[in-house]
């Protein structure tokens, strides 16, 4: 594959701080960001408005028409579904569930793969998810898996979402990333898990900047190291 500049590739579990850690490494490196939970988000609502239930014995024939019919476009912080602002339903803790039941199936990820590596075709992107390192990108020039300790995650996950106005309890959060994590880590397809030749950051104690920053450092050191073997 012969791309002019490179793909980051950042995977991690719900609240190791992936979105917005990969939002501000674009925007220091001017390279553009692509969050594929999101996709998997958009496809769960899709998927509910068509009536699909991801427990349907048929589901693989019921979501054909909903994925050959997809469109996901972002503009800035807003997501649009076939032309539709979805940008608030997104964010919902119940199309999260959704999304995450939906994306262990085949014609989902594959549909999913098709469109991400469409997007970072040229590179100068920086790709958040699940399997960025793994699957869609595995020749990725920088991978990134982000982790954090649960507890942080879920108090993490539950601020954010009151930011946003739900209602849930911080227990509930907990047990639901728990839960989360066990669907994404434990399916049979395409599951999250941090690449060989990923660099693992624990965020646990880092603040987002620390965490650019331990990525820039990275990049640039193998940036450099490149120069050196050329000049020499
Ligand atoms: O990052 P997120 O929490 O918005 O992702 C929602 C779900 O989508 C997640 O639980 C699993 C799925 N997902 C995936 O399977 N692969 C990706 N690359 C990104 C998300």
């Amino acid at each position: 594959m012969s791309r002019r500049r490179p793909i980051i590739a950042i995977d991690g579990p719900v609240g190791a701080g992936k979105s917005v850690a990969a939002r501000a490494l674009a925007r220091a490196l001017g390279f553009s960001y692509l969050n594929t939970g999101a996709m998997y988000r958009a496809v769960a609502i899709a998927a509910r408005e068509a009536g699909v239930s991801p427990e349907d014995a048929d589901v693989e024939a019921r979501l054909a028409p909903v994925l050959a019919a997809i469109k996901i476009k972002f503009d800035g912080e807003s997501i649009f579904l076939n032309r539709r602002d979805v940008t608030a339903i997104v964010s919902e803790p119940e199309v999260g569930e959704l999304a995450s039941r939906f994306s262990a199936i085949a014609s989902v990820r594959a549909r999913m793969r098709e469109l991400q590596r469409a997007a970072g075709a040229d590179g100068g992107v920086v790709m958040e998810g699940r399997d960025i390192g793994t699957a869609i990108f595995p020749d990725a020039e920088f991978k990134f898996f982000l982790v954090a300790d649960v507890k942080t995650r879920a108090r993490r996950r539950f601020e954010e979402l009151k930011k946003k106005g739900a209602s849930i309890a911080e227990h509930e959060v907990f047990e639901q990333l728990i839960e989360r994590d066990r669907r994404d880590s434990g399916r049979e397809l395409a599951p999250l898990k941090r690449a060989d030749d990923a660099t693992e950051i624990d965020s646990t104690k880092l603040s987002i900047d620390a965490v650019v920053a331990a990525m820039k450092a990275k990049i640039n050191a193998r940036i450099n190291a490149a120069k050196d073997l050329k000049r020499a």
